[in-house]
């Protein structure tokens, strides 16, 4: 059960909103937001839709693997804010680029790249030779704009890969603790004259300081995991690739794992956190950079709603 890595790509919106914009209307302060979070500046949609930047990141990822969209025999795309609730957001990037495999998307939160490269593990178990993976997020959009301590966070992104047979999916693991009290996006309650419930606003409503332990732990500890279980120790490890939730979050495991910084891979100062894209999109900045050697190991590490956690060892082939 493993796959290779043919190619990566990746596509942020154009418009760039800094500290100090969100400060006008917000009650927060560039000091804040770059202290406590690690972010400067982030990328907004304001007229690209989901599926616009999936389909950006798609052919990039395309293009660098040299396939061609009716070559494809699977989508999948990992998201929390696709621009329907039907048909899949995988199901639109289909139509966008003109393939006509089987498409769907799939659901863990900023865990949900991950989660997504383990399914796509299991689909070249059965035989299947190209799949395009991508995490898009178009998180502006169920943020509540009066909430400082989450609209200044969340972000809009894509990051894909397209994935051929190999062998280089080393090892992994998958974490779900159950429950929806620390982290939810409430869906939209509808109209329906029956239904009695008292219903949350359909926006991001996070306990922060829980979810933030819970993320140091699970991000060390599946990392930790997911190392062992490839028989390999840190230092083999070339490159993190953690997601991108909090900067004080990353630093931790750089301490925990007692390694030099710039090995843990961080793009939050410009980017925030775009949730299920943002490993995706630092994966393809890491592929772009020219730092990647052949065989060189790199771990990947994701947490967030559910609560999920996510980890990978990927050994990349030129
Ligand atoms: O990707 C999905 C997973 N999500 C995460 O991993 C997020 C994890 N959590 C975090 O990153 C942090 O908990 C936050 C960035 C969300 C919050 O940082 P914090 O250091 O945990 O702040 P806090 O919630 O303890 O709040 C400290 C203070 C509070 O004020 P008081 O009560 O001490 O007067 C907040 O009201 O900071 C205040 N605050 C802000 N102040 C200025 C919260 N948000 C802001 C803000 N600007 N944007």
């Amino acid at each position: 059960m493993s796959f290779k890595i043919l190619g990566t790509g990746s596509c942020l919106p154009q418009r760039v909103v800094s500290n100090e914009e969100l400060s006008e209307f917000l009650d927060t302060s560039d000091e804040w937001i770059t202290q406590r979070v690690g972010i400067t500046e982030r990328r907004v949609c304001t007229t690209e839709t989901t599926t616009d930047i999936a389909v950006g990141a798609a052919k990039g990822a395309l293009e660098m693997s040299g396939t061609t969209p009716d070559e494809l025999d699977m989508i999948l795309c990992a998201t929390v804010s696709a621009d329907h609730a039907a048909p899949s957001l995988a199901c639109s990037v289909q139509a966008m680029l003109g393939a006509t495999c089987p498409a769907m998307d799939i659901n863990a939160a900023c865990s949900g790249f991950i989660y997504m490269l383990e399914a796509a593990a299991g689909f070249f178990a059965i035989g299947y030779k190209r799949i395009l993976v991508i995490g898009a997020e178009r998180l502006t959009r169920v943020v509540d704009w009066t909430d400082r301590s989450t609209a200044v966070i969340f972000a809009d992104g894509a990051g894909a890969m397209v994935l051929g047979p190999g062998k280089s999916y080393i090892s992994s693991k998958l974490v779900a603790k159950g429950g929806d009290t620390v982290l939810s996006i409430p869906s939209f309650e509808g109209q329906s004259p029956f239904y009695k419930n008292k219903s949350l606003k359909p926006y991001v409503h996070m306990n922060g300081q829980e979810v933030f332990k819970f993320a140091v732990n699970a991000m060390c500890t599946d990392l930790a995991d997911v190392i062992e279980a490839a028989g390999l120790t840190i230092e083999d490890i070339a490159w993190i690739v953690p997601h991108q939730a909090n900067a004080r979050i990353i630093d931790a495991a750089v301490r925990k794992f007692n390694i030099q910084p710039e090995r843990c891979l961080k793009n939050i100062e410009t980017t925030g956190n775009t949730s299920a894209a943002s490993v995706a999109i630092l994966a393809d900045e890491l592929c772009r950079s020219g730092k990647l050697k052949d065989g060189d190991y790199i771990a990947m590490a994701a947490f967030g709603a559910g609560l999920t956690s996510a980890a990978c060892v990927i050994r990349w082939e030129e």
